[in-house]
């Protein structure tokens, strides 16, 4: 069965990351529970999940029937009440742990005792997060990769709190959903954030210094490293203020100077310039959520 021992997931917080991992739990043939705050960003998440499952249905990779049945499975509310029923709930809200720490007090309340609770934080404590609940053995961080449909890692983090059976499930259910698990201890970044954000803030360290420009440093890792993406794409991608949470997390935790935040990293986050989300990062984007016009 594709959700092992899960039937029903809830998922809190449906922008770009939860709407994601909403629709590959539903693509798994999992009954999901989407919560949001208010009915203006219900309905934006279930915009994510239309144009997304839309998409894979222009490209025909997914037929019309299929889709009615994905976005059928997933059970759209503002009422945490609804997540009684659920026996894993993933968190992904806005990276603050403020509000993390209030929903995480909230899920205790509502769900089940034996229901296992997970946040998809990129860059907080999964530890500091399962410490603010009555059942931290049951807390693991679930970590997915943008955009969620696409990327076939995902990071399940065990903190010294966490029961191993907990993770095992988990690692289980991200198998069935056809994705691949790698099982982690929790540290600033865990694994693939330590590595690759080391990378993204050299590119941006390069750019600062003059040393080449965003165009030829995008190029040059993509035509000559052959990734997907060059570096200054990938960061708008991915979210400028994530970059610079990510970061700052690192940093905090490593005093490793290959994760001080580039100066115009910074610069462009407190400009509220955060990448394709807002229509400008380090390129300028026609419409918000459109490819790069430069
Ligand atoms: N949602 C759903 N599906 C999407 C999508 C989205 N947002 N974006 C692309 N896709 C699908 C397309 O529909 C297409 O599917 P198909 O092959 O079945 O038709 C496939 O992905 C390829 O898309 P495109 O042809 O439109 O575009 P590309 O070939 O350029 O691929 C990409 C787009 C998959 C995003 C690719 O550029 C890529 O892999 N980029 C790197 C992404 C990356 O590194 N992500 C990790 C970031 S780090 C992170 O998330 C951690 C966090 O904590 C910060």
């Amino acid at each position: 069965m594709t959700g092992g021992s899960f039937s029903r997931v809830g998922v809190v917080g449906l922008g770009t990351m939860g709407a994601g991992i909403a629709e590959v739990l539903a693509r798994g043939g999992l009954a999901v529970v989407g919560i949001e705050v208010d009915a203006g960003a219900l309905e934006r998440g279930r915009g994510h999940l239309e144009g997304s499952t839309g998409r894979a249905v222009k490209r025909g990779r997914l037929t019309e029937e299929a889709r009615a049945e994905i976005i059928g499975r997933v059970r759209f509310s503002t009422d945490f009440a609804d997540l009684g029923d659920c026996d894993l709930v993933i968190e992904a809200v806005p990276e603050r742990l403020d509000l993390k720490r209030k929903v995480f007090a909230e899920l205790d309340r509502v769900c089940r005792d034996d229901a296992v609770l997970a946040t998809n934080t990129s860059s907080l404590s999964v530890t500091q997060i399962a410490a603010t609940t009555g059942r931290p053995a049951k807390v693991v961080g679930v970590h997915f990769f943008n955009p969620a449909p696409v990327m076939r890692l995902v990071e399940v983090i065990g903190t010294v709190l966490t029961e191993p059976g907990a993770v095992e499930r988990v690692a289980d259910l991200v198998k069935g959903l056809g994705k691949t698990p790698v099982t982690i201890g929790d540290r600033a970044g865990f694994v693939a954030n330590r590595l690759l954000f080391g990378y993204l803030n050299q590119a941006a360290n390069m750019l600062e210094s003059g040393h080449a420009t965003r165009d030829d440093i995008d190029t040059a890792m993509t035509a000559g490293a052959g990734l997907p993406m060059g570096p200054f794409t990938l960061m708008d991608l991915i979210g400028l203020d994530t970059c610079l949470g990510v970061l700052d997390a690192v940093y905090d935790e490593t005093r490793d100077q290959r994760h001080a935040p580039s100066p115009v990293l910074s610069e462009l986050v407190r400009a509220g310039l955060l990448g394709r989300k807002t229509g400008r990062g380090f390129y300028s984007y026609g419409k918000k959520d459109a490819e790069p016009e430069a």
